[in-house]
């Protein structure tokens, strides 16, 4: 069959598999090629168990895997055959030398730049859909188009705002598509090209065309206002528990307001994922380097409420518990960054171990999706974790929970039965605000939420 499109996905991660997987779907016309060099992911990917836990996928995979949709570790082959490349891998914060802590780490989005330029024989538009710095097409470009075959390549920035656990549902109905390219001629018609993907199914309002590098700023900055949004009622959540205020009344007075909205309001024992960090430190990082020092330090701050308030949540726990937990058992409800989904990457919960491990506590995670990645994060202390999916299990013999992610299946547990089984007194400290707290007082545990009064019976 002629396909009207040849489609390259460079990175078959959170990103690059999930929309590659929705332009499939839509677009039966294309040919979708995802390439990795990890050739387990890749494996896995063929398999029928997807490296991903996100809900709706696996069906999606299904009906389209091996039609219009292929995953392969071919990258070279893959590039060859492309006309349009979107690359998708990670860009983690850099770890040594200048800007380390901060800067975005580059060295696999270059050698992806790289890659492309030694297997075209032909011009290609090249998509960044990794979220990078702004500036960074032009570098790209620079890479590319420095060759001595005169192959002319369109650098076309297209962040991807979806977000982990609702990924399907945002890449099928998407607030909306950015597009951005240079404003040339050539620039124009690879941005139309990529505008022509998206309105399959997009409707042509949401899909908002720009120049390259407010494109590549706006993905920044989105992710910098959802977490300062975060950070801003974490913050009041400090005040509600000194005062008696309830953050979740707070939260939605103040989300009535349709000037600020009532999305995104929800206190918690701090936000995680691969990305609000090291986006908004990367743009720290940018600020820095134009000068523009108040606007980092601005930034910066959302960052550090989120640390204040994942040891805000370890010193609650101690204080609470007669300033010792030694030798005491605490399950972790959850250990996800957020609930319908496996990864782990930046959890609160991966600090809130090591807290609870300095403080020499028996810590049992539970969590339906996220246990092999837990081991892995916690490989260094794996040997003084117990794992157990089962969250009764895990609560059996402890004398506190913590619930650390807001997964479904925590809210309707039977706490009565949980508690006959807990170390008396009982302690609940929920981190995301889940349960219903008053029920659970009068069932005898002594509970914290975030933001709300202590209930406790001493
Ligand atoms: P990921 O780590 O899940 O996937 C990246 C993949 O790229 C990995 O599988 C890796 O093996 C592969 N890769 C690296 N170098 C390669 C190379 N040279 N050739 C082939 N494959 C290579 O990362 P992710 O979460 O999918 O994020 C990718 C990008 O998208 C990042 O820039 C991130 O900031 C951005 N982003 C992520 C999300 C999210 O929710 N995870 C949302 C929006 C944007
Ligand atoms: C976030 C953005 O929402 C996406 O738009 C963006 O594409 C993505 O980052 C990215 O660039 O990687 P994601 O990190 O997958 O998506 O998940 P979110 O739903 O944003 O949650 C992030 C963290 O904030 C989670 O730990 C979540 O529990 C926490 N959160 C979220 C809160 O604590 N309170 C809230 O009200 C909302």
């Amino acid at each position: 069959m002629e396909y009207q499109k040849d489609i390259l996905c460079i990175g078959a991660g959170y990103v690059g598999g999930p929309t590659m997987v929705v332009i499939a779907t839509k677009c039966p016309q294309y040919r979708v090629t995802v390439v990795d060099i990890n050739k387990e992911k890749i494996h896995a990917w063929n398999s029928d168990h997807i490296p991903i836990y996100e809900p709706g996928l696996d069906e999606l995979v299904k009906k389209v895997r091996d039609k219009n949709l292929f995953f392969s570790t071919e990258v070279e082959k893959g590039i060859h055959e492309a006309d349009i490349i979107f690359v998708s891998v990670n860009t983690p914060t850099k770890t040594f030398g200048q800007g380390a802590g901060k800067a975005a780490d580059l060295q696999y989005w270059e050698k992806t730049a790289r890659q492309i330029l030694a297997n075209s024989d032909r011009g290609k538009i090249i998509v960044e859909k990794s979220t990078l710095p702004v500036r960074t097409a032009s570098a790209m470009e620079r890479i590319l188009n420095g060759n001595p075959d005169g192959i002319h390549f369109e650098v076309v920035s297209n962040p991807e705002f979806l977000a982990e656990g609702s990924a399907v549902g945002d890449l099928e109905n998407p607030d909306r598509v950015l597009i951005g390219s240079k404003e040339t001629e050539e620039g124009r018609r690879a941005r139309k090209e990529i505008v022509e993907i998206y309105a399959n199914w997009v409707p042509k309002a949401r899909i908002i065309e720009s120049n390259v590098w407010s494109s590549e700023l706006s993905k920044l900055t989105a992710n910098a206002f959802l977490a300062q949004r975060i950070s801003s009622i974490n913050s009041i959540s400090a005040i509600c528990e000194k005062t008696e205020a309830d953050v979740n009344e707070v939260a939605y007075a103040v989300g009535k307001d349709s000037r600020i909205g009532p999305r995104f309001l929800n206190a918690s024992v701090g936000f995680g994922g691969s990305c609000f960090k090291k986006d908004i430190l990367n743009l720290v990082y940018i600020c820095q380097s134009y000068g523009l020092t108040e606007v980092a330090d601005y930034w910066e701050s959302v960052v550090k409420i989120n640390e204040w308030q994942e040891k805000r949540f370890i010193q609650n726990m101690l204080s609470n518990m007669f300033n010792t937990i030694a030798g005491k058992r605490i399950a972790l409800f959850g250990f996800a960054f957020k609930a319908n989904t496996g990864d782990t990457r930046e959890s609160p919960a991966i600090y809130i171990t090591r807290g609870l491990l300095d403080e020499r506590a028996e810590v049992v995670i539970s969590d339906p999706q996220a246990l092999i990645n837990a081991e892995i994060d916690l490989e260094d202390v794996k040997d003084s974790l117990f794992f157990e999916i089962d969250p009764y299990k895990a609560a059996s013999g402890a004398h506190a929970i913590a619930v650390l992610t807001e997964w479904d299946l925590y809210r309707n547990l039977d706490y009565q039965r949980i508690k006959e089984a807990m170390v008396q007194p009982a302690f609940i400290f929920d981190g995301r605000n889940i349960l219903d707290h008053q029920k659970l007082f009068q069932m005898g545990y002594n509970v914290f939420a975030i933001g709300k009064a202590p209930l406790k019976h001493f």
